[in-house]
């Protein structure tokens, strides 16, 4: 007994004063992220093609809370070498940015490839490479071009013909340079905010079955794309290639089997239907799930149930189809059998899941209303696929803190104290043996918050919107931000001593 004693007294000791101790490898991959839309502008220019997010935002900007769009946004088209400099500045390791596909391909299809969209790629990468910076690609990022939603988009089972082109055509013209690749960024965000709901473009609503039949078009487009890599490019470009899905930690509100069931279709809801055709040992959708879909298809008068199945061909080309899980991550919430629902749509995504949602009020909240810092949710999340899909490559390819646009944000300590929650639970996970290889901190600099448009800000920089040059501030969050990078280190007690920012030249 005394012994127990002093063991649980030194565990305290030695909490209080580890932090020095909990050291992030040397090779992990420090980095921050962003998506073409959202900073990029140069909408129209040189040959570009135009994206669902252009067509929503000419055509409809009150669906924007601003009325604003991503026509300039951070002019990172123009700026592009300032991008870096701030990299550089910040001593990133690595930088995760997405290709946008009109810009590439103007007519969404592989006949007419820009030279001038490669030429901005080219030379954006170029930059990069000369500081040693690793870049991090993803393909895709929510712009598709309007000319292939106007095929259906993720809807049409042909997408994934299109999708492999200009994977294809990507590979082939940076896959010299770029290691890491990701496919698809955040499939429940494409297939229930865009298709089966109403709330990103292109505002299909298609609330019975929009969602799972993109989610199935979107995993094969995914596996093609991966086996093109693996097949036609990686043997003599060695590099990675993963897929980035929305991973927040959803438990149970009660201890109870009721609600530890309910959590778990939730979780098959939000990230299963499209994590565990890829990463689980048998693929195909979820299994609870489609259970309930194809009751509740029954009862409601279809023929057949409204979530598809796989082929046994698609089943196994999907399954396993990935070096690594991207991992976005950013809050939690915790989920009810019985309490706290809601009425959704019939048919849905979401009633067919027939659970209540809760966050207790004691959650510090950003300045979005999906975003509450939620205790050991990335630890909970990430400890929870290591021992789901048996120890996965994990990247954090997302995570940060919003808050609002207004003057003198500059001490942004919300985003602070989240990124220290957050990289300690890293590091915990890191302890406890999950094979966590990087951290993208979202976002390098404000942007194009999708719906909120400029209200809300999750930038390390603060961009002026205001200025013809989108000029480009660091945020307190930067200094702690690089001082963690360069020590491997979270001080919890490490304040700034200026504000002036200048380049890291030891990297
Ligand atoms: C989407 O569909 C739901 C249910 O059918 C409806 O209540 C909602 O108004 C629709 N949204 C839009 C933007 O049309």
């Amino acid at each position: 007994m005394k012994l127990f004693v002093f063991i649980g007294l030194s565990a305290v000791f030695c909490n209080a004063a580890e932090w020095q101790d909990r050291r992030f490898p040397d090779d992990f991959l420090f980095g921050a992220a962003t998506a073409a839309y959202q900073i990029e502008g140069g909408w129209n220019a040189d040959d570009k093609g135009e994206n669902i997010w252009d067509r929503l935002t000419h055509t409809n900007p009150g669906f924007i809370a601003d009325r604003s769009n991503g026509d300039i946004a951070a002019d990172t088209y123009t700026n592009y070498r300032t991008d870096v400099e701030m990299m550089r500045q910040l001593g990133l390791d690595a930088y995760r940015f997405s290709v946008s596909w009109s810009r590439i391909l103007p007519d969404g299809l592989s006949n007419k490839v820009s030279s001038a969209g490669l030429a901005f790629y080219n030379n954006y990468i170029d930059e990069m490479v000369k500081y040693n910076i690793t870049p991090m690609v993803t393909l895709y990022h929510w712009d598709l071009p309007q000319k292939i939603q106007d095929l259906g988009g993720f809807m049409n089972p042909l997408f994934h013909e299109w999708f492999e082109d200009y994977a294809r055509i990507v590979f082939e013209n940076f896959g010299d340079r770029v290691k890491h690749w990701i496919t698809f960024n955040e499939p429940r965000e494409i297939c229930y905010e865009g298709y089966g709901s109403d709330t990103k473009a292109p505002v299909l609503n298609r609330t019975d079955i929009g969602t799972y039949y993109c989610a199935k078009n979107l995993v094969i487009a995914h596996a093609k794309a991966y086996y093109a890599y693996v097949n036609d490019f990686k043997p003599k470009q060695g590099g990675v290639c993963g897929i980035t899905i929305s991973v927040n930690w959803f438990g149970p509100l009660d201890d109870t089997a009721d609600d530890l069931l309910a959590a778990k279709i939730k979780r098959q809801v939000e990230w299963g239907l499209y994590a565990e055709p890829i990463f689980s040992e048998n693929g195909g959708f979820p299994t609870e799930l489609s259970e309930i879909v194809a009751k509740k298809s029954a009862e409601q008068g279809y023929k057949k149930s409204r979530i598809p199945e796989f082929t046994e061909e698609e089943r196994k080309l999907v399954q396993g189809s990935s070096d690594f899980f991207g991992v976005n991550h950013y809050s939690a919430t915790l989920v009810s059998a019985t309490k706290h629902k809601q009425l959704y749509p019939v048919p849905s995504l979401l009633d067919d899941a027939g659970v209540g949602i809760y966050r207790p009020p004691e959650w510090p909240e950003s300045a979005s209303s999906w975003l509450a810092m939620a205790p050991k949710s990335m630890y909970n999340a990430l400890t929870h696929l290591k021992n789901k899909y048996n120890n996965p490559t994990i990247y954090i390819t997302e995570n940060g803190w919003s808050e609002t646009p207004h003057d003198g944000n500059y001490i942004d300590d919300g985003r602070v104290r989240y990124f220290r929650a957050a990289l300690n639970d890293a590091l915990d996970s890191l302890e406890a043996g999950v094979d966590l290889r990087g951290y993208m901190a979202w976002s390098l600099m404000d942007n194009f918050e999708w719906n909120q448009g400029y209200l809300e800000r999750l930038g390390i920089y603060e961009v002026n919107f205001e200025s013809e040059s989108r000029e480009r501030r660091p945020r307190k969050s930067a200094f702690i931000y690089k001082q963690i990078i360069k020590t491997r280190v979270i001080d919890p007690n490490y304040e700034p001593e200026s504000y002036h920012m200048s380049i890291d030249e030891g990297h």
